[in-house]
């Protein structure tokens, strides 16, 4: 074996090459993995003894695309093209050997090579999209021509990979190594492709595929307007779509360019830094800088929950969807048989959509222990409160659990906003307790706020870092704060939005400027669909807010059809509502409130400008570890555009200096704690630096 950079080694077995690629973690196309194919390419076509070339990672995977972490960066010759053309114009047949995941750059690559091989397990996709590009290395130009137009729209514009079972019925390999070993098989087929004489297959020179979009061109209308819900606001989609019109309307060379001249553009645009960058923040999220691979773990091999209403029964389900038992408690009988009534519906409808057999539903089911008594929480390795959110309540909770649970049992709350230090205080194990804030609905949101209280123990952090991995959650860890990282911001901006009715913007122009601005929905409808009535009590409601008064008016949001918009029954369609604008003017005007005109800009600026600016104050208290941290919070818990970065990023793409100066404006306006401008922001602001310029910071 011969060594052509640290990355490529080229190994000859009789008439073989082998061109093995090690890069770990992902044998990403870094400059040595490029360099080393491309030399290992010409050593190949320079012995005569060489017949053929098999391409193979060690590891966990095949090439999963080019290296991220180079882009934005000055280029290192070769380029992926010079290496693609020596594989592809080769005078002998190339195999790839596909194991793990072909991705992006990876998938582009052995789309050069004549032929593919791949395990059953292997994946194959075009995700570029996800971060904000698209395949940049000739895969808009090939893809279509092997898979056709229709699934090569989906594979690129929408990034999900598909398995070798598709890949095999598409063409995409052309043999599934079923069991054994993949680069012995590789070899294997390598020398019948040379015994047996093998056409040398070009991608580029096939066009039959690509004759249905011809004579029908109404097919990538068609798709634009499938997915047009899914991708408002992203610009890639959109350029994934024309580099394959471009394949379909041009000559290979020039769809190649045309490709090459629209990746250049979201290369360089701000929504693919923006998702770049939390493609990064999301990983680097799970690092606590005092975490280390040698800190001890807990083992959790069952689980408790308490509570089975809306978040524990969503809890419960992550856990028997990984295979982990779990008991939960309730108060009495008819509350558990509601929440696993709806667990089991939540499971058949899924059946139902085919995501998993009604086997797997019974399964799952069997995995769910009921019980009424706490005391069947005496064998699990960890519980999980999510009762009430009433501190007395959850107090005299963990003051009960510490006698029922086991020594070295974690004991964590759901609370979304309550101390966890005067929870853990109940016990007389507080390294025992975290906050485990899931996000309603528990079973389908991914963020998980990972509350570290003063006392929690690095085990306990460290084994639900591990956890929240095995139940596919992405984890960021938070400290002891009213609302944690993403309430705590969220209410800030909830207190401008409800000013800015009051001022005479209306509930539907707030949520418009929101929408516009690319989440999912505004406060008012978030509210609405929350449901208005939350924390609302007949009894001590006082008028003292439109809320307030709307809930008294027997407005409690969609479900009941009437909140600060109207529903349609049948539709669930939403409409304004003047009976609502007239119960906000009457509010104001009994407040002294003149309403005025208010421009879409003062709502962007006063709903958003007060969440940077917490976020701001969040990490100079210490309560996240860095700013991107915050970004995750608020891209997978609440709906913030991830081609927006998150609010953090997105301060700083607008310039922290011009951040500041509108805060300080707004302060001086209209003043209240949270225009106050954080005095970590002010001091980046005075020394010229950036979020980035933070260390990451440890939460005690
Ligand atoms: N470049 C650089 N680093 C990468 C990378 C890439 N393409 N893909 C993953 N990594 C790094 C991650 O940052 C992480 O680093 P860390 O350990 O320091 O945090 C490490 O590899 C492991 O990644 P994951 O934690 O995500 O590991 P998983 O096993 O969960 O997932 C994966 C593996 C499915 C390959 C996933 O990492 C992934 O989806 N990667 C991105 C794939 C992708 O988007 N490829 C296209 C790149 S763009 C491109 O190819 C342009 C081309 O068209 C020219
Ligand atoms: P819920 O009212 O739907 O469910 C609470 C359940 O706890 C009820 O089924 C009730 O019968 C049960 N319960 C109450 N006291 C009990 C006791 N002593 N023993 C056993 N069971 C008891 O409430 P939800 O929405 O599930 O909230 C639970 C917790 O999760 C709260 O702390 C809340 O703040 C938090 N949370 C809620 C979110 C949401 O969107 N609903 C999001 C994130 C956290």
């Amino acid at each position: 074996m011969t060594a052509i950079t640290d990355m490529v080694a080229f190994e000859k077995d009789g008439d073989v090459a082998v061109l093995k690629i090690n890069n770990p973690p992902v044998n990403a196309l870094s400059h040595g993995v490029r360099k080393g194919l491309l030399e290992g390419m010409k050593m190949a076509e320079a012995d005569e003894d060489v017949k053929a070339v098999v391409i193979h990672c060690e590891g966990r995977t095949f090439i999963a695309g080019a290296d991220i972490s180079e882009f934005g960066k000055p280029m290192q010759e070769p380029g992926l093209k010079e290496t693609q053309d020596a594989i592809e114009d080769s005078s002998m047949p190339v195999v790839a050997a596909i194991h793990g995941t072909a991705l992006g750059g990876g998938l582009e690559v052995a789309m050069t090579c004549h032929y593919r091989l791949g395990v059953p397990k292997a994946q194959y996709g075009q995700p570029e999209v996800k971060l904000g590009l698209l395949p940049g290395a000739g895969g808009t130009q090939r893809l279509p021509r092997i898979t056709g137009v229709q699934k090569a729209l989906e594979m690129c514009v929408i990034g999900n990979p598909i398995g070798s079972p598709e890949a095999l019925e598409t063409g995409l390999i052309d043999e599934l190594v079923e069991d054994g070993d993949l680069l012995e098989a590789a070899k294997a087929f390598a020398r019948r492709a040379v015994s047996e004489n093998w056409p040398l297959k070009k991608v580029r020179d096939r066009d039959e595929k690509l004759a249905d979009a011809k004579a029908n061109p109404s097919i990538f209308d068609d798709f634009r307007r499938k997915v047009a819900r899914k991708t408002r606001g992203f610009m890639a989609p959109e350029y994934n779509i024309r580099c394959i019109e471009a394949a379909v309307e041009l000559p290979f060379d020039e769809g190649l360019q045309r490709e090459q001249e629209l990746f250049v553009e979201v290369m360089t645009s701000l929504q693919s830094q923006a998702q770049r960058y939390y493609f990064f923040s999301e990983r680097q999220a799970n690092k606590v800088p005092d975490i280390t691979k040698e800190t001890p773990l807990r083992e959790i091999r069952k689980v408790g929950v308490l509570g089975a209403g809306t978040m524990g029964g969503g809890i419960a389900m992550n856990f028997a969807n990984a295979g982990i038992p779990v008991v939960i408690v309730e108060r009495d009988q008819e509350a558990i048989d509601r929440g696993l009534g709806v667990v089991r519906k939540n499971y058949e409808r899924t059946a139902k959509r085919g995501r998993i057999s009604m086997e797997d539903v019974d399964k799952r089911m069997e995995l769910l222990q009921p019980a009424l008594d706490k005391g069947a929480f005496a064998d699990v390795d960890m519980v999980i409160e999510a009762v009430f959110e009433d501190m007395e309540l959850k107090k005299s909770i963990f003051a009960e659990l510490d006698g029922i649970c086991r020594e070295g049992a974690i004991l964590a709350t759901n609370t979304s906003a309550l101390d966890v230090n005067e929870i853990a205080a109940m016990t007389k194990r507080p390294e025992d307790v975290i906050g485990l804030h899931f996000f309603s609905p528990a079973n389908i949101m991914r963020l998980l706020e990972m509350v570290r209280a003063t006392k929690t123990g690095q085990d306990v952090v460290a084994t639900c870092l591990k956890l929240s991995k095995a139940i596919g959650k992405i984890p960021v860890v938070v400290g002891v704060c009213p609302g944690f990282v993403g309430n705590r911001m969220l209410f800030q901006r909830g207190i401008e939005a409800n000013q800015l009715i009051l001022e005479g913007a209306s509930p539907y122009q707030v949520d418009q400027v929101i929408y516009d601005f690319g989440f999912p929905m505004g406060p008012f409808a978030m509210s609405d669909l929350a449901g208005l009535d939350i924390g609302w009590k007949e009894e001590t409601s006082s008028s003292s807010t439109v809320r307030e008064i709307l809930c008294e008016s027997g407005r409690r949001g969609q479900k009941n059809g009437r909140g600060y918009y109207v529903y349609d029954p049948e539709t669930r369609a939403s409409a304004p509502d003047q009976e609502v604008l007239d119960i906000i003017a009457d509010f104001a005007k009994s407040k002294g409130i003149e309403q005025r005109e208010v421009s879409d800009e003062e709502i962007r600026d006063r709903c958003l400008l007060p969440m940077v600016n917490e976020g701001c104050k969040i990490l100079e208290e210490g309560k996240a570890m860095r700013a991107s941290d915050i970004d995750v919070v608020w891209v997978n818990g609440y709906g913030w555009p991830v081609y927006r970065g998150g609010p953090m990023f997105w301060a700083e793409s607008e310039g922290l200096g011009n951040i500041a100066e509108k805060i300080k404006g707004f302060g001086d306006s209209i003043g209240g704690d949270h225009w106050a401008l954080s005095p970590l922001l002010e001091k980046l602001v005075a020394d010229g630096q950036g979020f980035a310029d933070l260390e990451p910071q440890t939460i005690r």
